[in-house]
């Protein structure tokens, strides 16, 4: 599977009612004080961007739903929404792209954030009625979609939205993050149950999970050694274990304790999702809260995000511990000059093709992102884009990169 991912918030525009929404609008929220309410207008021009992605060669597309225009009160269904995104997904279907669809990523109804959100007691069976009306409404005349994610990145979402406070709901406790995991983890088995209860033929579901390589700043200090292995641990793994075993276990020096038996039937998980970032360095400190990370000594990209690709493969030898097929389901960089994409790609695919040689079975790599897109907290400023955004005028230019990845992935079907 070759192909590149987006989410909906970040390019659709026209938003609805949303944690989000609010926060985009609130003072102080986004660095560079810009708003996902026209994005990308991906929502009336698909097709362009699925022409572009065609272009491309990809054979797969990542998108998402949002779940704030589908269900717009408790168990109120917008059906012309959900037409509407059926409508997608035949149209990147008639472009040759397979359709990896997930059900969530990062955004919540205002109606549920209101609640309470991811913590409150009632998120579980709220988020499988939505994910079981997706699939289902999708599935009406035979499955269209075979790839779904259930959660995009729980740890990135529970991390910025309870520890650091960056994101909604903007806390700040750590026994508030464990909480929230262990609430994604009940509703993401329960939204697994009610979807095989279905019994829709060969779909596959998964999450999109954020997979640093933690590695210990100083490889002589112990203590930066353990703390490397705890963040491993609650960042990496935790989730993963949680989903395939029903140990559903959240704690870290500091927190409270959470710890329960889910039943998982074998595992809920059919393949795993890596998004890939870059590796963390890790230390030690002697105050609360005792470990910090920081990035490693390598080029950066305009984030200031390391680039790093050797760790992508230690990361997919490290996943494969599960045993479950791989997809790299995001990878990508902010360069607004594009001056470091294509090297950045072909290094990445070059790393992706040295777990293959080591055993990992690696179903694919989908790069971060077709088009420029609302970056979350940062705002629009950051271009993740193969394609440039003129935003005034939402004109879409291919970057030279995106003839790389072109050429890439001709060369390496063909091989
Ligand atoms: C990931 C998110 C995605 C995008 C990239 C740059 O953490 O899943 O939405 O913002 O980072």
């Amino acid at each position: 599977m070759w192909g590149v991912g987006h989410a909906a918030f970040q390019v659709e525009g026209h938003t609805e009612p949303s944690d989000w929404k609010r926060w985009t609008h609130t003072d102080g929220k986004i660095a560079d004080a810009s708003n996902a309410d026209q994005a990308t207008d991906f929502w009336n021009r698909y097709k362009e961007d699925f022409a572009l992605a065609k272009e491309l060669g990809a054979n797969t597309f990542r998108m998402s739903i949002a779940w704030e225009r589908v269900e717009v009160q408790a168990g109120v269904w917008n059906v012309e929404a959900l037409e509407h995104y059926k409508k997608m997904i035949l149209s990147c279907i008639d472009h040759g792209l397979e359709p990896v669809v997930t059900l969530h990523h990062f955004v919540l109804p205002e109606w549920i954030a209101d609640k309470g959100g991811i913590c409150s007691d009632e998120f579980e069976v709220e988020f499988a009625d939505y994910a079981e009306k997706v699939v289902s409404f999708m599935s009406q005349e035979g499955p269209l979609v075979k790839w779904w994610m259930t959660f995009n990145e729980p740890q990135v979402l529970t991390n910025f939205g309870y520890i650091t406070g960056g994101w909604p709901p903007g806390e700040k406790d750590l026994s508030r993050f464990m909480l929230a995991n262990r609430n994604l983890v009940r509703a993401h088995v329960s939204a697994v149950k009610r979807i095989r209860t279905l019994n829709l033929k060969d779909l596959k579901i998964s999450i999109a999970q954020h997979w640093r390589d933690f590695q210990p700043k100083s490889r002589l200090n112990p203590t930066h050694k353990a703390a490397a292995l705890l963040l491993h641990q609650v960042f990496n793994r935790n989730f993963v274990i949680a989903c395939q075993t029903g140990i559903n276990t959240w704690w870290m020096p500091g927190s409270k304790f959470y710890a329960e038996k889910l039943d998982v039937d074998g595992g809920t998980l059919d393949y795993l999702g890596i998004n890939y970032y870059g590796r963390l360095m890790v230390k030690t400190m002697m105050k609360d809260p005792f470990v910090e990370i920081e990035e490693g000594i390598g080029e950066k990209t305009d984030l200031g995000w390391e680039i790093c690709p050797a760790s992508l493969t230690n990361v997919l030898r490290q996943a494969w511990s599960f045993r479950l097929p791989i997809l790299v389901s995001e990878n990508g960089l902010a360069d607004r000059s594009d001056s470091k994409r294509a090297k950045f790609i072909e290094d990445h695919v070059a790393a992706l093709g040295q777990a293959l040689v080591q055993g990992v079975n690696v179903l694919g790599y989908l790069h971060w992102s077709l088009t420029d897109n609302f970056e979350w907290a940062e705002g629009l400023e950051p271009r993740f884009g193969l394609v440039e955004m003129d935003y005034e005028k939402l004109i879409r230019t291919p970057r030279p990169s995106f003839y790389a990845y072109q050429a890439l992935i001709q060369k390496l079907q063909n091989s």
